[in-house]
């Protein structure tokens, strides 16, 4: 790809240098920032060497190089080894998932109410930044369409109390001591029976790790394989929920498409190159695309050929209603040495459990073992035996087989109605799996809002729905993905009758309303 050459020293950096006036080092960053997110240095741009700009601007190499690294550490810039920083094109503020530009990251890490900013580590400004305050819709988290939610009032709570009272009411002394670094050796067992039994792959307990959930496994994967500034390939649309690993290791995430076969590896291997690809082969979040044969393949090769390595994030596997499942990537001859393999227990058994597990290629269990044991000592023991007996006396794949079937039932009900109510350009998507369908809306100009606007409708309405393009990182993807996420898993189906007829009505009223501006 050719790089814009450095533009940075066109644009003025006018210092101010009176008594009372920021440090030179702050003034440089606020500029340079700001010419970044107003576009006069566009993505790709060379920036000038550190010894240039301080020549141009009469200040010392250290100034401009801590103002560098203040714009490398918050994700403006990006630095390479040898080959000079240059404009991010993903900035920052395009990582909110509502982004919007133009706010310093002081400035919006008082609307979160951090008032220490200027103590915080630079990353973690960032991420406070850019992740924003968790605003309240006012709706329950259980309002109908919620995605992510699984119907808890179902789950054997009588089972998980009595065993949990047979290990934790006169425990034993072992338990008692320092677990396991990987994490208890009878549940790790139980995983991998599980994974043999369902999802065919062959792995050893050695290889697996509890964690607390996917975030945490994504955590540790970066830990293990990532340095600050290796580009990681991540699906956009995609899950905003690993952006923040990424960003805490100071990795830079490159968007690629999605599209009906998934994560568009071509697209990936025509860009910059990357260390690491994270996708969801079986069920791409939020579309619920499957990744294809062929490009799993193209990028397990890509992985063989150049040292990369892959994510695959199992996520949603366990809900099926149509079809036979592709065999996971680390299945394959092929990816057994260059797949991370993540799975979560949030959906299956309820979101607060907070366990999940990586499983890595056999060579990186040990260095993992030891680097876990370095930095955490091991997972936390509470309810490690509770789900390790939970799984092994079939208590899971009984709750995972009653579930599917009321699952299935809510799935079927909910697209009937769509089908009556909804309009006909509305198309769903993503039927084959998981807890939520997409409807899919055509692609559209978003100056009306789009289905930003539509999903604000529907929450006025009661309905917790999320709108496709808020997943987007890349500005110019949101035209083309339009579309609504509609959770079904913890929406009884006696509400969803009111619950699509409100949501028709927020999408007559967009039609409407662009009809009118157009
Ligand atoms: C794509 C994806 N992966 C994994 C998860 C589960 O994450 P965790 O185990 O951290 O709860 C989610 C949760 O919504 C998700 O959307």
């Amino acid at each position: 790809m050719s790089r814009k050459a450095s533009r940075a020293s066109l644009i003025s950096l006018p210092l101010e240098r009176s008594p009372g006036a920021p440090p030179l080092h702050q003034q440089l960053y606020s500029q340079l920032r700001q010419a970044v997110l107003d576009g006069r240095l566009a993505a790709d741009t060379r920036l000038p060497s550190s010894r240039l700009l301080a020549e141009e601007t009469g200040c010392s190499r250290n100034t401009v190089l801590s103002a560098y690294e203040q714009l490398t550490a918050e994700g403006y810039i990006v630095g390479r080894v040898g080959a000079g920083s240059y404009v991010s094109r993903v900035l920052p503020e395009d990582l909110q998932p509502h982004g919007s530009r133009g706010h310093a990251p002081a400035a919006a890490l008082q609307d979160t109410g951090v008032e220490t900013a200027a103590e915080l580590g630079a990353r973690a400004q960032a991420i406070l930044a850019r992740t924003g305050q968790q605003r309240s819709t006012g709706l329950s988290a259980f309002a109908p369409f919620s995605v992510g939610a699984p119907d808890g009032r179902y789950f054997p709570f009588d089972v998980w109390g009595r065993l949990a009272g047979r290990f934790w009411r006169a425990p034993d002394p072992l338990l008692l001591k320092q677990g396991d670094p990987a994490g208890l050796p009878e549940l790790r067992q139980a995983i991998a029976d599980y994974l043999g039994a369902v999802r065919s792959l062959t792995v050893s307990p050695e290889q697996i790790f509890i964690t607390s959930g996917s975030q945490q496994a994504l955590t540790w994967v970066c830990r293990l394989l990532l340095d600050p500034g290796d580009r990681v390939w991540i699906e956009d649309p995609g899950y905003s929920g690993f952006r923040a690993p990424l960003m805490a290791a100071g990795a830079e995430p490159c968007p690629v498409s999605v599209d009906r076969d998934g994560f568009a590896v071509e697209e990936a291997l025509a860009g910059p190159q990357a260390r690491l690809a994270v996708v969801a082969p079986a069920r791409q979040f939020p579309t619920g695309a499957i990744l294809s044969l062929a490009r799993r393949l193209e990028l397990l090769r890509w992985a063989r050929a150049t040292g990369g390595w892959i994510v695959e994030d199992d996520y949603d596997s366990e809900y099926r209603y149509a079809g036979r499942p592709l065999a996971p990537m680390q299945s394959l001859s092929e990816g057994a040495e260059r797949v991370l393999y993540i799975g979560s227990f949030s959906k299956v058994l309820f979101s607060g459990i907070r366990m999940g597990y990586l499983v890595v290629p056999p060579a990186l269990a040990e260095p993992l073992r030891r680097l876990r044991h370095a930095i955490e000592d091991h997972p936390p023991l509470a309810m490690q035996p509770v789900l390790a007996a939970f799984m092994k006396e079939g208590h899971f794949a009984a709750h995972v087989r009653r579930m599917r079937l009321i699952y299935a039932k809510r799935q079927a009900c909910l697209r009937a109605l769509c089908a009556e109510h909804l309009p006909e350009d509305v198309r769903l998507e993503g039927l084959e799996a998981g807890l939520h369908l997409l409807a899919r809306l055509p692609e559209r100009d978003t100056r009306d809002g789009g289905d930003r606007a539509v999903a604000e409708r529907a929450r006025t309405g009661g309905l917790m729905v999320q709108a496709l393009s808020a997943y987007c990182l890349d500005p110019a993807r949101r035209a083309r993905q339009q579309g609504l996420l509609l959770g079904f898993a913890a929406t009884a189906r006696s509400e969803m009758p009111w619950a699509v007829r409100t949501l028709a009505g927020a999408l007559g009223d967009s039609r409407s309303e662009s009809r009118a501006a157009g």
